[in-house]
This record gives structure tokens, sequence and C-alpha cells, in this order.
């Protein structure tokens, strides 16, 4: 059927005395499968199609992305790579060192990438000086959400210390609200103590912990005060939280079912593609603490054969960092366009808030990667502190010996 098909087309051109075009062909790898992710990535699907391009979908459900990553492990192993995959941070460059990826430089110089994205992403985006990558967006990873009308009903404001957090969860849980809405996969809890690490530690302490894997910083007595409130936290979710997908997490805030949820902004898609404001069904604030935590999605771009799906990945890099679906895609994804250049006009105000603190942080030099979001380490250290951080919240682990653990842990992974 395929070999007719192909044959029919060759007859048609020699026929027709044209020359058979290839058309534009992407497999794209991605993790977005929830109703906002959905939303946002059926966008660039909308586009490439309206380019003339044949999108083959490969998504892989799983918050974070672990499945996708095991996915895109057993492709690659396999030769048979997709033409571009949803990966981050330090996992592109391991994964140029293992030789998959493309240089895209062509599309990227011709569109002028250098001058509309921030310098410290655009280095993300980079192997060895040539461009492999095409960032999509800004997502803030250390966002509170409330439930507006519960915070009301208990006469609370949203938290702006974790002390002010710990008293509202407390009168919350007195009240028969669940006071965090959580689900438990390691992710998850990577992420909640991320905010914790930098709202506790402050952004010097962040980054000499999560980013440096100073040894003395992961076993200080601020680390333990951190693994305190998480012990703190544990006591504040439902008795189900074991395995909940994140976005059923999301769910319980928007169905007035838990006040809070710690996220990144991709919650706030969740609240968007279900008809929900911000501001006046649910609010946003940055989690206690001063500093901005940042996760860039991005696609990678691997090594293929073919015209087809080659020219499927320049179309697919052009448009993801171009203009309009920066705009259109981020207004549903939640987070804020990568490019500098993009008018937040349209955007709401956690968007604004987003925006604001990250410009701030920037010149404070407080705007760190995101670890739990594959932004600030590689994988394996990332892995092991997030072990660490799962064994701790899922049992009754002392913070002392979660901080010998976490350095023990640092140490066997380098
Ligand atoms: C990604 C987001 C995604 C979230 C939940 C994060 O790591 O950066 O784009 O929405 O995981 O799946």
């Amino acid at each position: 059927m395929k070999h007719l098909t192909a044959s029919a087309v060759l007859v048609a051109a020699v026929l027709t005395g044209g020359s058979v075009a290839a058309e534009p062909q992407a497999e794209v790898l991605h993790w977005w499968t929830s109703g906002g992710e959905a939303k946002s990535v059926a966008l660039l699907q909308e586009e490439f199609a309206g380019r003339g391009g044949t999108w083959i979908d490969m998504p892989v459900a799983g918050g974070g992305g672990d499945a996708a990553m095991t996915a895109l492990r057993a492709r690659v192993l396999a030769r048979n790579p997709p033409t571009a995959v949803q990966l981050k941070g330090p996992a592109i460059q391991e994964w140029y060192e293992e030789g998959a990826l493309a240089d895209i430089s062509g599309v990227a110089e011709e569109q002028h990438w250098a001058d509309v994205l921030p310098e410290s992403i655009a280095a993300h985006m980079k192997c060895d000086g040539h461009w492999c990558a095409a960032p999509v967006n800004v997502h803030r990873v250390d966002f509170i959400w409330a439930n507006a009308a519960i915070l009301e009903q208990n006469g609370i404001k949203m938290p702006t210390t974790w002390e002010e957090f710990n008293a509202a969860a407390e009168k919350l849980k007195a009240a028969g609200v669940t006071p965090l809405a959580h689900g438990g996969q390691a992710w998850q809890d990577a992420t909640v103590f991320e905010t914790v690490v930098l709202g506790i530690g402050g952004s010097a302490f962040y980054r000499k912990a999560l980013v440096d894997l100073d040894p003395e910083t992961l076993t200080s007595d601020t680390m333990k005060a951190v693994f305190d409130e998480m012990r703190i936290l544990r006591g504040f979710v439902d008795s189900n939280f074991s395995g909940r997908d994140w976005n059923l997490a999301t769910a319980m805030v928007m169905n007035g079912e838990a006040a809070f949820q710690i996220m990144g902004d991709w919650a706030k898609g969740e609240f968007l593609a279900a008809g929900k404001k911000p501001g006046k069904d649910f609010l946003c604030a940055p989690t206690p603490g001063q500093g901005f935590l940042y996760n860039v999605d991005s696609f990678a771009i691997f090594n293929v054969e073919g015209e087809d799906k080659k020219q499927g990945q320049n179309l697919l890099a052009e448009l993801i960092v171009g203009p309009s679906f920066q705009e259109t895609f981020n207004l549903n994804k939640g987070s804020i366009p990568v490019r500098t250049d993009v008018s937040l006009d349209k955007f709401d105000m956690c968007a604004h808030l987003s925006a604001g603190d990250m410009a701030a942080a920037a010149k404070s030099g407080s705007l760190l990667p995101s670890y739990a979001h594959g932004m600030a380490l590689r994988g394996a250290q990332a892995g092991a502190i997030t072990d660490v951080v799962t064994a701790h919240f899922n049992s009754d682990m002392t913070s002392e010996d979660a901080v010998k653990m976490l350095a023990e842990a640092i140490a066997n992974s380098m």
C-alpha cells in the first residue's frame, strides 16, 4: 500500500513534469497530556499542519516527563529516534554528548534567535556553540495556587512566609478542609522541596545546595530546617495523596476539595482550561521567600534521516520560537513567552507577576534554575536528591538522617 502510494506520487510527478518535493514531517515526543497541556500542544500541531506539515504525535503521559524520558531512551537505543523531543537544560547536553542531536543553526540564524532570546536561556539551547534545541516558554516553579472562596470563607490571606502558610493550613485543617492538594509522585515531592529550599534558605543557599551541590550546605542546619518543613507539609495533605497526578491535585483546588497547591504555573493552564478566572476563582502568589525558579520547556532536535523529516525539524523550530505561537501557546500553557519581544498585553495577572519577578530576580542574582524540572543538574544528581526527598516525605525519617542521606547520595552519584 505504502509502495503503491509512493509510486503513484512518482508517476504523477513524472506526468506533470514536476519533481517530488518532500513534505515536512515531524514525530514529536512530549508529555503534555493534561487538559491545559493538550490544548497548548494542539496549537502547535495546527500551525504545523497549516504550513503543510504532517505531525506524528508521540505523547507519553506522566507529569514532569520521567516516563517520556524512558520512552526516548528506548527509541534511541533502537536507532529510531523521534524528530523532536521535549527536553530540558542539562539533558540537552547529555543527549548531544551521546551524538544524538542535530544542528538547527540555519533556522536559528535566519530567524535571529540570538536577538530575541535571553542569553542565559539561549546557552541551554546550544551544543558546542551551535543551536540544537528550540525554547518554548518560561515556567515558574515557585508558585502557590489557592481556591479564592475557601480562603475568604476561612479569613485567610495568601501566605508570604512558611510560618504563615503553616498557621493558615492548621486553621483550614481544624475547619475540616484539606490544606494542601498534593500528588505523591517523586517529581511532585521534589517540586515542593525546591520551593522550600528557596523559601527557607534564600537564593544563595539554594544555589549552593541544589546547583553547586556543596556538601556543607547539604548537611547544614538550614537544610535540616527545610526537611522539618517538609515533615510539617506532609501533615497537610489528604490520605489519598499517594500516586495522584498533579492535574488531579489542581482539580481538588479548583473544585473546593483543597485550599492550596504548590506547583509550577502549568497548574494555571488547568484552571484556565476549566474556565476559571485568576483573582476571582483562584489566586496565585510566589511560594514564601525571595527568588524565581525557572523551568524552560524546549524541544531538542534529534538526528534523523530523510529530507521530509529534516524539513519537519526546521519548520517545527521556526514555529516554536515564532512570535505568534509564543503568544498563543503561553496564554494556554500558563507560562510566559521566552522571547523578550512578545507583548504581554493579553496575559493575566499571574503571568505579569511572573514576568515582573523574573526581571527583578535577574537583576538581584536570584533567578535560579529548577532542579526538580531538570534545569540545574544532570539526571544522576537530580535523581539522587529526589530519591532522598521522597524517601523522607513518605516515612518518619528524621531531618538529621535526611541530610546525611542527601550528602551520601550526592557523593555516590558523582
Ligand atoms: C514541564 C511542564 C509540564 C509539567 C507537568 C514540567 O516539567 O516543564 O511543561 O506541564 O512538567 O507535566
